[in-house]
C-alpha cells in the first residue's frame, strides 16, 4: 500500500456552540466536544485509509481552557500514525476571537481508530510519512501511547510492550 502524509487525512469542522449544548457556567459541555472530536478523528481515519473506521479507544483528552456558548469552534484532526489495522489521530480545537479573528488553542485529544471490513474484522491500512516537525514529534510518541492504551485496556502485558515495540521498529 502506498503511503500516505497526515495532511492528506487533514479534516476541519467548523461549528458554534449554541445554548442547548451548554453546562451551567453556559459553557461546551464536555461530552459534546468529545462527540465533535471522535466525528472530526473517524473523519481523519476514513481519509487516510478508505475504510469503515470505529474508535478504538481515547487515549488523551485535555480540557484546558473553558468554550463559552456563542463561541466558534473549529477542530483540526490529522493521522499521526498508522500501525497494521490501528490509527492515531490527533485532534486540536480551537476558538476564535469574533473582533480580531485571532484563534486560541483550548482543547486537544488523542484517539485511536481501527480499519474494519463489512464484518468488523480488522484490516490493514496505508504506511504514513510524517513531513513537518510536529508531525514527526507526534509520529515517534505514538507507539509509547499505543502501548499505554493496550495495557490500560488489558489487552497487553506491561513487560509485552518492549515486543510490540521491536515489533514496529525493527
Ligand atoms: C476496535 C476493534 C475493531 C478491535 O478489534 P480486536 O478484535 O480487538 O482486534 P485486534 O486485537 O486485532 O486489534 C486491532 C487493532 O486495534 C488495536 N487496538 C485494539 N484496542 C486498542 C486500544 N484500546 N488502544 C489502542 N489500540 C487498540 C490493536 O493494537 C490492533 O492494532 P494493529 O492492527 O494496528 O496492530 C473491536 O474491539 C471493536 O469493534 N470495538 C468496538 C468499536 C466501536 O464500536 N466503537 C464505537 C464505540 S461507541
Amino acid at each position: 500500500m502506498k503511503a500516505q502524509t497526515p495532511k492528506e487525512s487533514l479534516t476541519v469542522l467548523t461549528d458554534l456552540v449554541l445554548p442547548g449544548e451548554t453546562n451551567y457556567l453556559d459553557n461546551l459541555f464536555g461530552g459534546e466536544l468529545l462527540a465533535r472530536m471522535d466525528r472530526a478523528c473517524s473523519i481523519a481515519a476514513r481519509r487516510h485509509s478508505r475504510r469503515i473506521v470505529v474508535t478504538a479507544s481515547v487515549n488523551h483528552v485535555a480540557f484546558t481552557k473553558s468554550v463559552p456558548v456563542g463561541s466558534v469552534v473549529t477542530l483540526e484532526a490529522k493521522v499521526s500514525r498508522a500501525f497494521k489495522s490501528s490509527m492515531e489521530i490527533y485532534v486540536d480545537v480551537w476558538i476564535e476571537d469574533r473582533q480580531s479573528g485571532e484563534k486560541t488553542k483550548v482543547n486537544e485529544g488523542i484517539y485511536t481508530f481501527v480499519a474494519v471490513d463489512e464484518t468488523g474484522k480488522p484490516v490493514p491500512v496505508p504506511p504514513i510519512e510524517p513531513e513537518t516537525e510536529l508531525e514527526k514529534k507526534r509520529y515517534d510518541a505514538a507507539l509509547r501511547r499505543k502501548q499505554l492504551s493496550l495495557v490500560l485496556a488489558g489487552k497487553l502485558d506491561p513487560k509485552e510492550a518492549n515486543e510490540l515495540k521491536a515489533l514496529f521498529l525493527g
